[in-house]
């Protein structure tokens, strides 16, 4: 089987009946919306919020329920199963490869519990060879980019197949930077953060609680 769909059915285990439950972005997040909905289908009360609007689509396809964000108090969601692009030894996390980061980022900080789905080619000893997704508003962002240039991160704006910017949910830009290896990511996400016309960057740290590893031999690891 697929380790991402291994990866996403083992996660969802973790959800129980009357959990409210925040929806991951990406191919690893797909199959575990996949279980969810089977889950709900079998009749488990979930309810749920998504992190972006292909998950929500896939979602309301499935017929999971959906909550509005502005309906849940603060801190409210109970976990939130994410996919990952690099995952490193403290499960600190580059994600923002599908471009959900900011959504993503503020579903997790409003969970008690994220657990990472992933395939194994997503850890890492360091954070640093995917480049890092920094969501960046369309004004001025050739400023904003020379700023991320000065303090070494390389950024490159993403584009679509027709070579338009990549607009993302939010209707921003996203910048991929190459820092080379990240040795202290709790100073870049904050330095990140800082520069006017930067939204948030990919750069989760300390936020999830474990990961869930699909393998090729079909076994999963969590740690
Ligand atoms: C989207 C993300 C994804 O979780 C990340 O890109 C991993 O995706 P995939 O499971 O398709 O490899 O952060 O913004």
């Amino acid at each position: 089987m697929d380790p991402k769909r291994r990866a996403g059915e083992e996660a969802v285990k973790l959800v129980e009946d009357g959990m409210l439950v925040g929806l991951g972005t990406g191919s690893t997040a797909y199959w575990v919306i996949m279980e969810i909905g089977n889950c709900v289908k079998a009749g488990l009360n979930i309810t749920a919020v998504p992190t972006s609007i292909r998950s929500e689509e896939l979602a309301r396809s499935l017929g999971i329920p959906l909550i509005p964000l502005d309906d849940i108090p603060t801190g409210g969601i109970d976990l939130t199963i994410d996919g990952a692009d690099e995952a490193d030894g403290d499960l600190n996390l580059i994600k923002g490869g599908g471009g959900a980061l900011l959504r993503e980022k503020i579903i997790a900080s409003n969970s008690k519990r994220l657990v990472i789905v992933a395939d194994a080619s997503k850890e890492v000893k360091t954070l640093g060879q995917f480049p890092l997704p920094v969501e960046i508003v369309p004004f001025g962002f050739k400023l904003t980019m020379g700023r991320l240039e000065a303090i070494g991160g390389h950024p490159a704006l993403r584009l679509t197949e027709g070579d338009e910017p990549f607009v993302t949910d939010n209707g921003n830009y996203i910048a991929d930077c190459r820092f080379g290896v990240i040795e202290d990511a709790a100073a870049l996400e904050k330095t990140l953060n800082l520069i006017p016309g930067v939204v948030e960057n990919g750069l989760f740290v300390g936020m999830a609680e474990r990961i869930v590893v699909g393998r090729e031999d079909g076994n999963v690891s969590v740690r």
